[in-house]
């Protein structure tokens, strides 16, 4: 059985002491692609070094809702040379955050910000990955005007049924981690029982978000397993059979192939 964690920050200080192990053990039970994903220019840097020392690993670059104070036409240049290298799969993570963001003028910035590197994306013919919290309304709109022709994935899924269902419609895809495995994990099941098999992607968002049964530790690559059990849980499928259908989207999605 094959998992790809389509989305961790293997490059965070967490990691530092202990991460060949860390990779090692992913391989062992099956998750031997992963794609880290950049916040600041410095990380974005930092995920595509990763990528080209580690096989089976991948990257994504852009900067982040919180992180974009001083962000101007250099640092959209610099994203488009660090895009151009090997090994970079997609832009991201980028997008809304207006649970830490409540200043509108802030936000409108955030969503400007946002725009152009939807459109580097566009320009590169790269895939998305998006960052959105309690900022549902804003970002779907922003994916129905400003991302025509962009593909990607809804990352961390918090909206609603509703909302995925639109998302769906759009084409875009949503992003499942450990929190499907919480008790309060609120309208998560229910929205991936709803959810077609090809609008799925399993990620883990290490090192946070670590699924039960280690709920609150750093979290790794290995643990997206436990991830893809619940899915497959809920959805009365076989990990088999989810293994499959999400590794499947997330080569069709980034286009991940081994070098
Ligand atoms: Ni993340």
């Amino acid at each position: 059985m094959e998992f790809v964690d389509t989305h961790c920050h293997l490059n965070d200080e967490k990691f530092a002491e202990d991460l060949p192990a860390v990779v090692e053990r992913a391989q062992t039970v099956g998750v031997r692609r992963v794609i880290n994903f950049g916040d600041t220019l410095k990380s974005s840097a930092a995920v595509v070094e990763l990528a080209e020392n580690f096989a089976g690993m991948f990257a994504g670059v852009g900067v982040h809702p919180e992180e974009i104070s001083g962000f101007d036409k250099n640092s959209a240049a610099q994203i488009f040379e660090l895009a151009a290298r090997k090994k970079v799969v997609a832009i991201g993570e980028i997008g809304l955050d207006y649970y830490w963001e409540k200043d509108s003028d802030a936000r409108l910035l955030q969503q400007k910000i946002f725009i152009e590197q939807l459109d580097i994306a566009r320009q590169l013919d790269l895939p998305v990955c998006i960052h959105e919290r309690e900022a549902h309304g804003d970002a779907l709109k922003i994916l129905k005007t400003e991302a025509k022709g962009l593909r990607g994935v809804m990352h961390c899924y918090s909206g609603s049924l509703e909302m995925a269902r639109e998302l769906w419609k759009l084409g875009w895809l949503i992003g499942v981690d450990g929190p499907l495995t919480f008790k309060n994990s609120a309208k998560l099941p229910e929205i991936v029982k709803a959810a077609p098999r090809e609008m799925l992607l399993l990620e883990t968002d290490a090192p946070y978000l670590a699924p039960v049964p280690n709920r609150g530790r750093r979290n790794e690559p290995a643990y997206v397993v436990d991830v893809a059990r619940k899915l497959a849980e809920l959805r009365g499928e076989s990990l088999e059979t989810v293994a499959h259908y999400t590794t499947a989207n997330a080569e069709n999605l980034y286009e991940i192939r081994e070098e």
